[in-house]
């Protein structure tokens, strides 16, 4: 007979052949919400199946009529609706406790099919970037030429990130993280890395822009980890959530991105990264170094190019950039601006 381990309860027991799950919750004392009395209407006696899909028969059609309507992915099924059969053992989460959960899920539905409700664990790639003496940098300009040159910065990065299957979950100031693998874990760290590499050369492309017009270089530092998270959408309401990685692995590769700074490098890549793509690799170099809050050395690897999927940076022609009109209005702009300052400046000695 199947067996049932209920989540978050963690209690184990065992169903009737062909009775479904709400019946087995019900028959076992298990609290399990059924607002609809199990006729396929709420929802609310929705149920994760962590593993186990196979012992549960397909969607009747009630409960592929709501799943449509609902979006809800292939592992989220109607504890009402869903017959359990033959000897294996099923794992699942109870989704909603009240109604407060029954919206928060309808909600979490409606974002992204690549994070589940309450978070599921996925093996990713994370990269973090930071630009490096960017608050020395931005310290010389205006305020409004930071967010102008953070997004252009941003933008440009996003695009490398996006065409090569990542996705940028979230900005620091200076600083990005991105997500590779959240929908195919195949290949996550060489795309991961790509990026990466493409990211330095759109860099110099992006100083060429930066030198015209502020007489500055940045650098970026590009940290990346391939490891296990749990994903997952957060926020307080529909229009504000996000798709966010918590664990170990994430803050592991922070760390790596921060060593770049210790070592001198441009990319550096932990020892999980490099097993999954060291034929397609060119390392410069490998150190053993302490990380911040983790006992022991570890090995990192600095990347100087990879073999490329998809060819992604487009060639941009700095010459036109160096002498178009909108270049030049800006730079006069700037120069009226020090104009004023020092104006005022020598002004107020006298005054
Ligand atoms: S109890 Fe309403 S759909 Fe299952």
């Amino acid at each position: 007979m199947p067996q049932i381990y209920y989540l978050p309860d963690q209690r184990l027991v065992t169903a009737d052949d062909a009775e479904t799950i709400l019946e087995t919750s019900v028959v076992s004392g298990i609290p399990h919400t059924h607002v609809c009395g199990g006729s396929a209407r709420c929802s609310t006696c929705r149920v994760w199946i962590v593993e186990g899909l196979d012992c549960c028969a397909p969607r009747n059609d009630a409960e592929q009529s709501l799943a449509h309507r609902l979006g809800f992915e292939p592992r989220i099924r109607l504890a009402c609706q869903t017959q359990i059969f033959g000897e294996g053992r099923i794992t699942l989460r109870r989704l909603a406790f009240d109604a407060e959960d029954a919206e928060t899920l309808d909600a979490q539905q409606s974002i992204h099919d690549v994070a589940s409700p309450f978070g599921e664990e996925k093996q990713i790639a994370i990269l973090f970037a930071d630009l490096r003496q960017f608050t020395s940098f931005s310290e010389l300009l205006p305020a409004y030429d930071v967010i102008y040159v953070l997004n252009r910065y941003y933008r440009r990065m996003g695009k490398i990130i996006e065409q090569c299957g990542g996705m940028v979950n979230n900005y620091m100031g200076d600083g990005l993280m991105a997500l590779f693998g959240l929908d195919e874990p195949d290949g996550a760290t060489h795309r991961a890395v790509q990026a990466a590499v493409e990211m330095q050369e759109a860099m110099s492309i992006f100083n060429s822009y930066l030198d015209s017009l502020y007489r500055r270089h940045l650098q970026v530092g590009i940290g990346i980890h391939f490891g296990q998270v749990v994903v997952g959408s957060v926020g307080s309401s529909s229009k504000d959530r996000r798709i966010t990685a918590i664990g170990d692995a994430v803050n592991y590769a922070s760390r790596i991105e921060a060593a770049t700074k210790r070592v001198g490098a441009k990319i550096l890549i932990s020892e999980e990264a490099y097993t999954q793509i060291w034929q397609t690799v060119k390392v410069e170099r490998q150190c053993k170094l302490d990380i911040p809050g983790k006992s022991g050395q570890y090995t990192l690897y600095e990347v100087g190019d990879i073999e490329r999927q998809t060819r992604i940076i487009q060639n941009v022609d700095l010459s036109t950039h160096r002498s178009s009109p909108l270049l030049f209005r800006q730079r006069i702009h700037l120069f009226i601006r020090h104009l004023k300052a020092g104006l005022k400046r020598f002004l107020s000695r006298f005054l």
